[in-house]
């Protein structure tokens, strides 16, 4: 997952949901997806069907998780037989993974790590309708015909079950110009679990982003001490899954 640095080819439904603005390829995922910026401030996400999450459940977290946080204002969503897209209004603030935070990773990895703990506290676990816990992420794998070890399906008790991001690495905080953490995007799959369930992620995505050796400070950032035994358990169920 990166910014593209090659041309991208735009495809035609994404130029017709431009209608006439300009178009920048901002972001191309692991699985085919494409997200582009207009010319008027939005944001088009354009990408193949696939089995684990839809357009149409983000739509849904966005407008849900937006009663409490900032997040992309939902604008348009839709599908064909094989794509989906969907159109948020551009939220002011860059990616954590923007180069000039690639090059001030203590800055940017304390601000996802208190932007991560942020979301968590805003968010209501009991007015969430959205399910991100151990069972349904180990059925979700199997409709996608991965089995999970068994070592996995038996998780730790839960620590403090919030509304989890889903998605908690770092391209998914957004920061201002000063450094601080503004806003979540990427709400897929966003659900209840276990907060271990995220901060595992969100500092095991350190190392992808920024290199070695930033886990901790992440975790520093969020206000816990490690728990080595939920940090790797939810590492594995997310290599896993
Ligand atoms: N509404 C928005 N406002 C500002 N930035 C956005 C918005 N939507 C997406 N982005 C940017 O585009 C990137 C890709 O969007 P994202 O939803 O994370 O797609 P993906 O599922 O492919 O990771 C994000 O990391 C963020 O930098
Ligand atoms: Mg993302």
């Amino acid at each position: 997952m990166s910014i593209p640095v090659d041309p991208v080819a735009v495809p035609d439904r994404v130029v017709a949901l431009a209608g006439g603005a300009g178009l920048e390829p901002v972001w191309r995922n692991d699985y085919g997806g494409l997200t582009f910026r207009t010319g008027d401030s939005r944001y088009i996400k354009f990408a193949p069907r696939n089995e684990e999450s839809t357009f149409a459940g983000e739509a849904t977290r966005l407008q849900w998780a937006g009663r409490y946080v900032r997040v992309p204002p939902v604008l348009e969503v839709g599908g064909d037989d094989t794509h989906e897209w969907l159109v948020t209004k551009a939220l002011p603030g860059e990616s954590a993974v923007a180069p000039r935070w690639i090059a001030a990773p203590s800055t940017a990895v304390r601000a996802v790590g208190e932007g991560l703990r942020a979301l968590h506290d805003a968010l209501p676990v009991t007015d969430c309708p959205f399910d991100w816990g151990v069972a349904s992420r180990i059925a979700s794998a199997a409709r996608r015909d991965i089995r999970v070890a068994d070592a996995l399906r038996e998780p730790p008790p839960i620590d403090r079950f919030v509304v989890c991001h889903a998605d908690a690495c770092c391209p998914n905080t957004l920061l201002d110009d000063d450094g601080r953490w503004t806003a979540h995007v990427d709400l897929g799959l966003l659900g209840t679990g276990d907060r271990w369930a995220d901060i595992a992620v969100a500092s095991m995505s350190t190392e992808w982003n920024y290199g070695p050796g930033w886990e901790d400070a992440l975790i520093e950032a969020y206000g816990v001490e490690p728990d080595r035994e939920r940090l790797s358990y939810y590492r594995e169920l997310w290599n896993a899954t």
